[in-house]
Parts: C-alpha cells; sequence; structure tokens
C-alpha cells in the first residue's frame, strides 16, 4: 500500500533544448504542506503544470492515490482531485461569490453543489461576503474566492504558485492559516509554490527547493535551510 497521495517519478518537460524539467521525484503525503522553492525559472511552474496534465511530459510519471495519471487530460485529473488556484483568471466579476463557488461545484458534477459550495465558503470565511459580486471583492478577498474555486468537490490535492504575490503580510497570514485549516480538518494535501521564505518555512511540513529543473535538496525545512548548497543557490542572499 503506498502511503503518498501524489508521486511524480522521474518526470522531465524539455522544450527543444531546454530542459524545464529533468528528472524530478517528489512526493506528497495526504494532509501534507510541502513547499517548493528555487530561483526563477528553476522549474517550479513546470511542474505544477505536469502535475495538473497542462503541459506533457517528456518523461517519467504522475501517480495519484497509487494511480497512474499521466496519460489524462486535465479536466479528468481535475476530477479525480488534482485542484489547482488560477489566480483571478476563472472569476467572473459580475457574479454573486456564492453563486459563482455553486457553479464552478456544479461543473465539477458534484451532486449538491449548493451544499459543497456552502461549506467552502464557510471554510474561507466567505459566507458574509456570499452575495457580493466578485468585482467588489478586495484584492485579499478575491484570492480567497480563487481558493473557494480550486476547492469544489474537495479536492485530494492543491496546487497553488505564488498565491501570496501582491498580499499585505496580514493578508498573507490569514491565506496561510486557512492553508493549514483545510490541510487538518479536510485533509487535504498542498504543494506551494511561494517566492515569500516566511510563509514557506512557516507552515510546510517539507520543502523542496529546484535549481534549473532538478531537485537539488529535499525534506524537512530546518534541514532544508541549513543546506549549504540550498544557501549558495537561493538563499545566499537573503540568508
Ligand atoms: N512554453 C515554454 N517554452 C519554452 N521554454 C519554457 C516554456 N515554459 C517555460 N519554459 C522554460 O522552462 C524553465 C522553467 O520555467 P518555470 O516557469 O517553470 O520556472 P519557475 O521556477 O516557475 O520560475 P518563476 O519563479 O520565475 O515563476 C525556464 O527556463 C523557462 O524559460
Ligand atoms: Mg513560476
Amino acid at each position: 500500500m503506498n502511503q503518498y497521495i501524489l508521486q511524480t517519478e522521474d518526470v522531465a518537460i524539455h522544450y527543444g533544448g531546454v530542459k524545464a524539467l529533468d528528472g524530478v521525484d517528489l512526493t506528497l503525503e495526504k494532509g501534507q504542506i510541502r513547499g517548493l522553492i528555487g530561483p526563477n525559472g528553476a522549474g517550479k511552474s513546470t511542474v505544477i503544470d505536469a502535475i495538473t496534465g497542462r503541459r506533457k511530459l517528456t518523461r517519467g510519471r504522475v501517480v495519484l492515490a497509487g494511480e497512474d495519471v499521466s496519460h489524462l487530460g486535465a479536466v479528468e485529473r481535475r476530477m479525480r482531485g488534482l485542484s489547482r488556484s488560477f489566480q483571478r483568471t476563472s472569476i467572473f466579476g459580475g457574479m454573486p461569490v456564492r453563486k459563482q463557488v455553486e457553479l464552478a461545484s456544479y461543473k465539477m458534477g458534484v451532486a449538491d453543489s449548493a451544499d459543497d459550495a456552502e461549506a467552502v465558503l464557510q471554510e474561507l470565511d466567505l459566507i458574509r461576503l456570499g452575495n457580493t459580486l466578485a468585482e467588489d471583492l478586495g484584492y485579499g478577498e478575491q484570492r480567497r474566492l480563487d481558493l473557494a474555486l480550486a476547492l469544489v468537490g474537495r479536492p485530494k490535492v492543491l496546487m497553488l504558485d505564488e498565491p501570496m504575490a501582491g498580499l499585505s503580510v496580514k493578508e498573507s497570514q490569514d491565506l496561510a492559516q486557512h492553508l493549514k485549516a483545510l490541510t487538518s480538518r479536510w485533509e487535504v494535501s498542498v504543494l506551494l509554490v511561494e517566492h515569500d521564505m516566511d510563509v514557506v518555512f512557516g507552515i510546510s511540513d517539507a520543502v523542496t527547493v529546484f535549481e534549473l529543473g532538478r531537485v537539488i535538496a529535499s525534506g524537512d525545512p530546518a534541514a532544508v535551510r541549513a543546506n549549504p548548497r540550498v544557501r549558495e543557490a537561493y538563499l545566499g542572499s537573503a540568508a
């Protein structure tokens, strides 16, 4: 029995001569938050694209709850529980928050989409904004709506690409708390790409460091932070 909810095995994505990813092995346990860090162009976003099925693999496979999903399209993977947030692109400005979340749930084929939406809104403290039009939300609230749309249908894995970008310190902490709560209450597992090191090291159970499409360090946050190669490649300037 495989204890991982998600695994990538020897995943590679090459664009002509550019090895955006080259031999990436990642694991994610149930309810775990794994932070993905690395310099610009290291391949962090490409890993998420590879897992969600947005980019075709050059090599390797993606395994969700023991099932090889490498041959499936992005929509099928979402149906099986691999979800990502898209930072606003999926929001309709003129529609109230609750309606949007219900619609997203309905489109997922959830049997009781009203209940599903309500639970998501509750979890993200969006109930009081249920009747507010998305275009009238503050930036931080819009980000929470993004997250809500990614959470309909109770995904197994949530992938977030720089969700804290543009948020105030207070809003970032708030979002981090919600993520942490989700992992314990809903047993959602999270892959978090984030440049804010305080956030990453503050909430991750494990951290993986990328450089030039490869994993250069992975494991316990404290050990990763202390790793000389990581400090040199990435944290050097900040440390
Ligand atoms: N469609 C594409 N065609 C060619 N090369 C690409 C394509 N998409 C990404 N790349 C290259 O793949 C590499 C990894 O890019 P990626 O966007 O995954 O990095 P990243 O770690 O997310 O960086 P950032 O922190 O800036 O978001 C880079 O060298 C990038 O130029
Ligand atoms: Mg990126």
